[in-house]
């Protein structure tokens, strides 16, 4: 796909991997429909955006959680553009800590933006990209997509929920024109995603503008799945890690819980 002029929509680009993202596809002269809940962010990552070369950038208040806001969020994007070739499903949120600590509001929250605010998005963009017969959703999971993580239990099966999701609805779209991947970020710095829910734990971090280029990438190239190369190791050997793998990260992050 030519990036030049294409309309990209992308949720939760306030802060982190989300304002990264933006950036990287503004260097490509993009057109811009950035959401989040915090306007005041948005509207300081838009002047960053313009700044690094999109011919166009609005910004919209966008709670995925909500149906009726996500559905408003498209249907502003198509009407202020009249198209949408990339749809970024990124906002997301998380919690580290024992399950049965975990307060109910925070289990809802993270089931409704992790993975309902995605379906929320997806069917909202998919009526017009099935008219066109063209469209790239990307949507961003997480290294807990396919290596659980003890502590996020709940976040873990979020992830796991929106690659069940994308890879299922990947093979109902194939032949229409439309691509679904997924992207899985790793622990990544200069994000907020820690911010007061508990230590990341990981070996390997890396910027947010690496997984930015790598949405680029996949908007470009559109992939199944597609991750940073330390993370394709640990796919890899997913099979062989198995319970061990969750016997020795469990291990860690109740050292590092403790600390
Ligand atoms: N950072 C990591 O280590 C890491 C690792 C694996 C996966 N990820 C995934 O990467 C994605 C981006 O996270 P990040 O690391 O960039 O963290 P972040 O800096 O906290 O960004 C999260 C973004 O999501 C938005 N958001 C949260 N709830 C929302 C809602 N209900 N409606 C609309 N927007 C909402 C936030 O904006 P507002 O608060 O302004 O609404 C913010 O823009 C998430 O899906 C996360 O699960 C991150």
């Amino acid at each position: 796909m030519r990036l030049k002029g294409a309309v990209v929509v992308i949720t939760g680009a306030s802060s982190g991997i989300g304002e990264a993202t933006a950036m990287a596809f503004a260097r490509r002269g993009a057109r811009l429909e950035l959401g989040a809940r915090r306007l005041e962010k948005l509207n300081a990552v838009a002047r960053k955006c313009r700044q690094a070369g999109s011919p166009d950038v609005n910004v919209r208040l966008l709670d995925v959680g909500q149906r009726a806001s996500t559905r408003a969020f498209i249907a502003a994007a198509l009407r202020d553009h009249e198209r949408l070739d990339v749809l970024v499903n990124n906002a997301g949120t998380g919690w580290v800590g024992p399950l049965h600590q975990m307060p109910e509001d925070r289990i809802d929250e993270l089931i409704t933006t992790n993975f309902k605010g995605v379906i929320n998005a997806t069917q909202a963009a998919l009526p017009w990209m099935l008219e066109r017969r063209r469209g790239v959703i990307i949507n961003v999971a997480s290294v807990a997509g396919f290596r659980p993580s003890p502590y996020s239990a709940v976040y873990s099966a979020t992830k796991h929920a929106l690659v069940g999701f994308s890879h299922a609805l990947r093979g109902e779209l194939s032949g229409t024109g439309i691509k679904v991947c997924v992207v899985y970020p790793g622990v990544t710095s200069g994000t907020e995603f820690f911010k007061g829910k508990g230590p990341p734990i990981g070996v390997v971090q890396y910027p947010a503008s690496w997984v930015a280029n790598l949405i680029v990438r996949t908007a470009r190239f559109p992939r199944r799945d597609a991750m940073v190369a330390p993370l394709r190791l640990l796919h890899l050997a997913e099979p062989v890690l198995g319970g061990l793998g969750d016997h020795l990260i469990g291990e860690a992050r109740r050292r590092a819980l403790l600390d």
